[in-house]
């Protein structure tokens, strides 16, 4: 037993120190009180809302979100537009279809089971309008970073002057969470860039936790779903302990006590 303890120990000691090496090499990423974390979190629909917003008016220029149609923007445990609302923001967009009866591709507005439309009609042309980078496709961008949320909001806001030395490239600017500092994505945001119509005052962070927002949801759609079913799992243990526990009480009480 003593033995099994002081092993299991050095492991947690072992562990514990390797964390602490690993995370003093690194800068420490920005935080903002994220709404849908922990047991019973749960995404703000009016951000994800504003975050779809920013997306579609900011980032969507450059970074694709391939796998998210039109109709996921009304489905439960998302932004939850309503379905006028959804049809409207597609019929906003065109998209490439066909061929027609003459052998020819044509556009037409977006319907809500289009997904979302690419910025680039392939990698290279991506590529050759960002000094040689592939801005990301985004779907799932937040759950594909180390760091998570957590990296994607610090790399919005993490935009600096290079420090004395440091001289960058033409379009490469410095960003503090980058691998390198390097980043060949300009600085987006800026303070009253858009406008939200709920009256939230438009500041870059709240931009970015917005968008961020909308990228977890993006990533996990069902998040809330799943939230839900751990917190009935653990009351049901809780309940399931209790009963054991005075079931276990009462068989055992038959047995005489031989103290
Ligand atoms: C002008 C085009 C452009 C716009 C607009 C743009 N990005 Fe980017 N983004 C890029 C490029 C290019 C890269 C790749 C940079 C690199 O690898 O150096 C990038 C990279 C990123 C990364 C880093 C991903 C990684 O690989 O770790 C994040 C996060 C990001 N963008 C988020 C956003 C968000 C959120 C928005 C909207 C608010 C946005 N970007 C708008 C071009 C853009």
């Amino acid at each position: 037993m003593r033995k099994v303890l002081i092993i299991s120990l050095a492991i947690l000691l072992s562990l514990s120190i390797q964390l602490k090496i690993n995370s003093a090499e690194k800068v420490e990423l920005m935080k903002t009180d994220w709404t849908f974390k922990g047991l019973l979190g749960k995404f703000d629909r009016a951000s994800l809302q504003r975050g779809y917003q920013v997306y579609t008016e900011v980032c969507a220029a450059c970074h694709s979100m391939k796998y998210i149609s039109y109709r996921n923007l009304m489905e439960k445990g998302g932004p939850e537009f309503s379905e006028a609302q959804v049809k409207a923001i597609a019929a906003s967009f065109e998209v490439t279809d066909g061929p027609n009866a003459d052998g020819e591709m044509f556009l037409r507005p977006a319907r809500l089971s289009d997904k979302f439309p690419m910025p680039y009609p392939n990698e290279k042309a991506a590529q050759a309008a960002n000094g040689g980078a592939y801005p990301p496709d985004m779907s799932v961008l937040a759950k594909a970073r180390k760091g998570g949320v957590d990296y994607l909001y610090s790399v919005l806001l993490g935009y600096e002057d290079p420090p004395e030395g440091v001289t960058l490239d033409e379009g490469v600017y410095y960003n503090k969470f980058m691998y390198g500092n390097k980043i060949k994505m300009p600085k987006v945001l800026e303070d009253d860039l858009i406008e939200y119509s709920d009256g939230t005052s438009v500041t870059e962070e709240q931009m970015a936790k917005d968008v961020v927002t909308f990228l977890m949801w993006s990533a996990e759609p069902h998040l809330e779903t799943r939230h839900k079913m751990g917190f009935r799992a653990i009351i049901y243990l809780i309940i399931l302990t209790v009963l054991v526990y005075f079931s276990m009480k009462k068989i055992w009480s038959r047995v005489e006590s031989e103290v």
